[in-house]
């Protein structure tokens, strides 16, 4: 099990992508997203040693609920939209939807008059999500292509911004939190899941392109995470949850490595690395 701790962290020093560069990191991060959405199998849910997927993180009731074609490839660390705030009404961006869990969860919170639009690099995801929306009616969501980095809608449209497992992955996080401040209303939400490092990045890691689209590699530490937010203009950031990944869990991570890595990888304490983080941030009322 994942231990919660609300305990302040060393601050580890920056994940840095040098040795990685950007183009290739987002072509395997690209890549594997688009076997999962090909294959439609996650890690969720029967893969318990692994740190995403959707087995412990939502509600049964909201689960069951969903389109088993989202479900299948839910990729997430958390659950955004329980720290969101949905009203009916809202608009809503979803920044790496993926399959589209969040964005059908949205979707009914905001109902009718609501609108929901996932964002994905991917175009298999984006076509898989597609399809199950609209297989299953759901007329108020939209999936667009595009790079959160560059989102592609106009500024000032959404009232709350979500995300899932999915900032950790871009080279340039400082651009991502810029961009969902751009498109959020003044007044407006961010609510984000995702990865943190706890403690320094094993060199193993550093620049391992596997480890970069599993959501380990990119990660950077809480004061850098929270410094970008600010720097991007957000107000009133709160870590609303932190859950610590134990070695077990990480070790999934190692198992699906590619074979070439295996072995280098296997020797290493992943205890309490990282952990999945939940965050609210404001953007001010003018
Ligand atoms: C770990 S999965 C999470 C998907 C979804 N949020 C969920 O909870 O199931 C990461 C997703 O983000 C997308 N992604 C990664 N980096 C991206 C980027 N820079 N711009 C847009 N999408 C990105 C991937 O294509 C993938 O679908």
């Amino acid at each position: 099990m994942a231990k919660k701790t609300k305990s302040a962290r060393r601050s580890p020093s920056r994940a840095s992508p040098a040795k990685v560069k950007e183009e290739d990191v987002r072509r395997a991060v690209r890549q594997r997203y688009a076997t999962l959405a090909s294959t439609g199998s996650s890690c969720c849910p029967t893969d318990r040693s692994t740190m995403c997927g959707c087995s412990d993180l939502y509600p049964q009731a909201e689960i069951v609920s969903l389109p088993e074609a989202a479900v299948a490839v839910s990729a997430g660390c958390g659950n955004p939209t329980a720290i969101a705030g949905l009203k009916p009404g809202m608009t809503v961006v979803d920044l790496g939807s993926g399959g589209g869990i969040d964005c059908f969860l949205a979707a009914k919170k905001v109902g009718p008059k609501g609108r929901v639009y996932g964002i994905d690099a991917t175009h298999e995801m984006l076509l898989r999500a597609r399809k199950t929306a609209a297989e299953n009616g759901y007329v108020n969501v939209e999936f667009r292509l595009g790079e959160i980095e560059h989102i592609p809608l106009e500024s000032d449209v959404a009232d709350v911004v979500i995300s899932n497992c999915v900032i950790n992955l871009s080279p340039d996080k400082e651009q991502v939190f810029r961009d969902a401040f751009r498109v959020l209303r003044p007044g407006g939400k961010l609510a984000v899941s995702d990865i943190v490092l706890l403690k320094d990045l094993p060199d193993e890691l550093r620049s391992d392109l596997s480890g970069w689209s599993q959501c380990v590699s990119g990660a950077v530490s809480e004061q850098e995470y929270i410094g970008a937010m600010k720097k991007a203009g957000f107000e009133k950031v709160r870590v609303e949850e932190r859950v610590v990944y134990t070695h077990e869990q990480l070790s999934g991570y190692v198992r699906q490595a590619p074979v070439a890595d295996k072995e280098r990888l296997k020797g290493l304490d992943l205890d309490q690395l990282v952990a999945s983080y939940k965050i609210s941030a404001m953007k001010p009322k003018k």
